[in-house]
């Protein structure tokens, strides 16, 4: 009797771990910066995880309008250099580590620590929230990714993606063709989390299955859907767990790898 409870405990501890690690990356962010309260010196975000400049035009995309991709070295790689915060646990450096060097088996995006002597940089800090600019801002750039509810591996690379220039798959250009946003469900004043960007899509397809796409009911205030697919209402999207081919594929393009 005994034996078989403790089989039944670890069968529930197992499958809610199992349940953690396959929650979509878009839940896991909108689960960690959900009633975030900032501390005085944090951006504004909007998107749910995009930081700000309180005077940016949030129509434009950054990256777009200044520039704002990293800069290539002679070897046609891109190095860009990264400071990790030492208040993580060896565990939680691990986790943001591998999210890091998962970008050089895929493209010529090399992250690589910071020297003394760097101009532009990646701090990665365990602030309120996970949240990163968009793009590279100069100097040093901070990337939250906080400890209690970041640390994954997706999200990792969601908010890499973010400083290395991209927006969410829901804000693309060619948004309305693929998904039809109910506006009449969004969280009052959240609007903006969806006012398309003209973002450069380098030929790459609208992706429902980009790590960049939230879910069919973020910012909902009612507990209907805020995105529905379009033709079919009924495709399941915004279900990713890391990069996705396209994700890869755009990464690419964009820096001409
Ligand atoms: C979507 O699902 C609903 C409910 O299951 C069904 O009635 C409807 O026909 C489906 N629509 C399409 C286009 O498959
Ligand atoms: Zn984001």
């Amino acid at each position: 009797m005994i034996l078989s409870w403790t089989l039944v405990a670890l069968v529930l501890v197992s499958s809610s771990w199992a349940e953690e690690g396959e929650l979509s990356v878009s839940k896991l962010l909108e689960r960690a910066n959900r009633d975030r309260v900032p501390d005085l010196d944090e951006p504004t975000l909007i998107g749910g995880d995009i930081a700000v400049k309180p005077d940016a035009d949030r129509n434009a995309d950054p990256c777009t309008s200044t520039g704002c991709l990293w800069l290539k070295y002679t070897d046609g790689k891109v190095y860009i250099p990264y400071y990790i915060a030492n208040h993580y646990s060896d565990r939680e450096r691990a986790i943001i580590e591998r999210g890091l060097q998962s970008f050089a088996s895929v493209s010529c995006i090399y992250f690589r620590p910071y020297q003394n002597g760097d101009h532009e940089w990646i701090n990665i800090e365990s602030r309120t929230g996970c949240y990163s600019s968009v793009g590279r801002q100069g100097g040093g750039q901070t990337l939250s990714l906080e400890r209690s509810g970041c640390l994954y591996h997706g999200t990792v690379q969601h908010e890499l993606l973010h400083a290395l220039g991209f927006n969410h798959e829901q804000t693309r250009s060619d948004r309305d063709n693929h998904i039809r946003v109910h506006w009449n469900n969004i969280v009052d004043d959240m609007e903006y989390n969806f006012y398309q960007i003209n973002t450069l899509n380098q030929g790459t397809p609208y992706d429902y299955g980009s790590v960049m796409q939230y879910h069919r009911y973020a910012f909902s205030k009612n507990g209907l859907p805020t995105m529905e697919p379009i033709p079919n209402p009924n495709v399941s999207f915004g279900q990713a767990t890391q990069m996705s081919q396209n994700d890869i594929t755009r990464l690419n393009r964009l820096y001409k790898c």
